[in-house]
C-alpha cells in the first residue's frame, strides 16, 4: 500500500477505492460467494503474487490495455502505444550498424529473416535524430530467450539509435505466435474458463528522444490467426503490417534464402514542456 500511496494521489485514492470495493461486495452479493470461494480467490491472489504474476493477470483479463488506452487517448497523430507486457528485460545489449537482434543458435527451427525499417518522427514531420529503439521479440520458434536455454543471452532483443535523418533499420526472423506463460496459478486460470493462451507474432518496441514523450508499442503482421483474438487483446489496426517476400537481392544482403521486410514509421509527441511554479 506505500508504494501505492505513493504513486497515487491521496485525493484518487479516496475515490476510487471505495467504489472498486463497493463493486466487488455487489457481484459477491449478486451471485451469493461462499467462504469457500472467497477463500479460494484469496488463495489465487496470493499466489499471483508469489509467483509474480500480477502483470501477467493485468494483461489476461485485457485490463493492461484498458487502462493503456486511457493513459493515451488523446494521442491522434502519434503511433498508438501499446502494453510493454511481463517479458522486457533490463539493460538490453546496444546494437551496432547494421543493426541485427539475435544471433543463430543450435537447433533452431529454420525461420525467415526479417528487415524492420522506418523512421522517427514528430508530429510537425521533423526526423528525430537522436531517437533509440529498444525492441525485443521471440525467436523462429515462438519462444523468448528467457524460455529458451538454447538461445544466447538477451537473442532478439536490443537496443540501437538511428540515422541522422530519423531512418532506422534492423535484422531480425519473422517472430511466429507464441502462448503467455501457462505454468503458474495465471495459466490455470485461462485454462479454468477455457480463454486460450495465444498471442499474435508480434515485436516490442520502445522509442525514446530527447524533448518527446517515450512510446511503448507493438509491431503485429497481416494474417496472423491470431490478430482478431489475441489472449491481451493488445492488437490495434494501425499497427498492423504486411511482410514483403524478397526473392532479389538475396547475396547482396548476405543471405542464402529470400527474407522479408516490414516498414514501421513512429511518430512520437513533443514533451509538454513542465509548468514553472
Ligand atoms: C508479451 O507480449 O510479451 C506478453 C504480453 C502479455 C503477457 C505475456 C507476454
Ligand atoms: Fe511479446
Amino acid at each position: 500500500m506505500a508504494d501505492v500511496a505513493k504513486k497515487v494521489s491521496g485525493e484518487r485514492l479516496v475515490r476510487i477505492l471505495p467504489e472498486a470495493i463497493r463493486a466487488i461486495h455487489e457481484v459477491i452479493e449478486k451471485h451469493r460467494v461462499t467462504e469457500e470461494e472467497w477463500l479460494a480467490v484469496l488463495d489465487f491472489l496470493t499466489e499471483v503474487g508469489k509467483q509474480d504474476e500480477f502483470v501477467l493477470l493485468s494483461d489476461v483479463t485485457k485490463t493492461s490495455v484498458l487502462v493503456d488506452s486511457i493513459t493515451h487517448e488523446d494521442e491522434s497523430g502519434v503511433t498508438p502505444s501499446d502494453v510493454e507486457g511481463p517479458l522486457y528485460r533490463e539493460d538490453p545489449p546496444w546494437r551496432e550498424k547494421p543493426v541485427k537482434i539475435y544471433e543463430e543458435y543450435e537447433g533452431a527451427e529454420k525461420g525467415d529473416v526479417l528487415f524492420v525499417h522506418g523512421k522517427v518522427t514528430s508530429t510537425d514531420g521533423a526526423p528525430i535524430s537522436g531517437a533509440v529503439l529498444d525492441v525485443w521479440q521471440t525467436g523462429p520458434d515462438g519462444g523468448y530467450d528467457i524460455w529458451d536455454e538454447r538461445q544466447p543471452d538477451y537473442n532478439f532483443r536490443g537496443r540501437f539509435g538511428v540515422e541522422e535523418d530519423g531512418s532506422y533499420e534492423f535484422q531480425t526472423m519473422v517472430p511466429k505466435p507464441y502462448t503467455v506463460p501457462t505454468d503458474g496459478p495465471v495459466g490455470r486460470l485461462l485454462e479454468a474458463t477455457g480463454q486460450h493462451p495465444w498471442r499474435p507474432a508480434h515485436i516490442h518496441v520502445i522509442a525514446e528522444a530527447e524533448g518527446h514523450e517515450t512510446l511503448t508499442t507493438q509491431i503485429f503482421f497481416s494474417d496472423d490467426p491470431y490478430l482478431e483474438n489475441d489472449t491481451i487483446g493488445a492488437v490495434k489496426p494501425p499497427l498492423i503490417r504486411p511482410l514483403k517476400k524478397h526473392e532479389d537481392e538475396i547475396a547482396r544482403r548476405g543471405l542464402d534464402a529470400p527474407f522479408y521486410n516490414c516498414e514501421f514509421d513512429i511518430t512520437l509527441k513533443p514533451a509538454t514542456p513542465a509548468v514553472q511554479s
